[in-house]
């Protein structure tokens, strides 16, 4: 059973637009001739326009970094989907940590942010992951199994490819400490496993799950090495075109 890798850049709330269409440019020519893993970037909503003219053509796919459930109306701040669509874009970030810590989203948001991009055929790319002081009270694996429930409730998945998931330690997000590889293998098994729970089983078993937080040029090919680990999530390597490069051509 194979799960093609995707390696995913998330460049949050960084790039002017000049920035952007220079990163963009630089990760189409990285990806050229790549036929065994998929790469998408993750620019700001501002930079959508923009960075969909340099990919269009591309093997890039190209993500928003949050997506709203309806479809108009009275959503101050908020972006539909349609609207992503238009932009070219066919994924989206969901649940990101920050979004969680920060903003203070929910499960329960997150599930209708899920389900609404699910709806327009927007794949969700959903992070889920424990933070230390979790981690240090031996909470880990409870955390991950009810983000992950939750954030899937009520969501069929038919097509594997259609919904991918993203573990992501919220304390190896930008702060340079990474999951060793037997720290994340352990969490992601964990998760196949649930998902196994969860769907049926050659579904369970062709979701990719992402591993995020820290990525480097350094660490990537023993990360992706793990047996659950079907690509990375980078935020900060993702905006230095060598660093994103170099892992886009991680080695398997
Ligand atoms: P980082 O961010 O690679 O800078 O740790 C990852 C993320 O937040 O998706």
């Amino acid at each position: 059973m194979q799960r093609i890798p995707l390696i995913a850049g998330n460049w949050k709330m960084h790039t002017s637009l000049a920035e952007a269409r220079a990163l963009a440019g630089a990760v189409v020519s990285a990806c050229k001739g790549l036929t065994d893993r998929e790469i998408m970037i993750a620019p700001p909503f501002t930079a959508l326009a923009t960075v969909a003219e340099v990919v269009r053509g591309s093997q890039v796919r190209l993500a928003a970094q949050n997506v709203c459930w309806e479809e108009q109306g009275a959503f101050t701040g908020e972006i539909a989907p349609s609207m992503l669509r238009e932009l070219g874009c066919s994924m989206a970030i969901i649940g990101h940590s920050e979004r969680r810590q920060i903003f203070g989203e929910t499960d329960a948001l997150i599930n209708q942010r899920v389900a609404g991009a699910m709806r327009f055929g927007i794949t969700p790319v959903l992070c889920f992951g424990e933070t230390l002081s979790e981690r240090e009270a031996g909470q880990t694996m409870a955390v991950l199994e009810r983000q992950v429930r939750a954030g899937l409730s009520g969501i069929n998945v038919v097509e594997p490819a259609s919904m991918v998931l993203a573990y992501e330690p919220v304390w190896a997000i930008g702060t340079g400490k990474t999951a060793s590889e037997e720290q994340a293998q352990e969490a992601h098994e964990f998760v196949r496993n649930l998902l196994l729970t969860m769907y049926e089983k050659s579904i369970a078993q062709q979701m990719r799950i992402l591993y995020g937080g820290s990525v480097n040029s350094g660490n990537v090919d023993a990360l992706l090495h793990q047996p659950d680990i079907d690509g990375a999530l980078v935020g900060g390597a993702s905006l230095k075109a060598d660093s994103f490069e170099r892992i886009i051509h991680f080695r398997q």
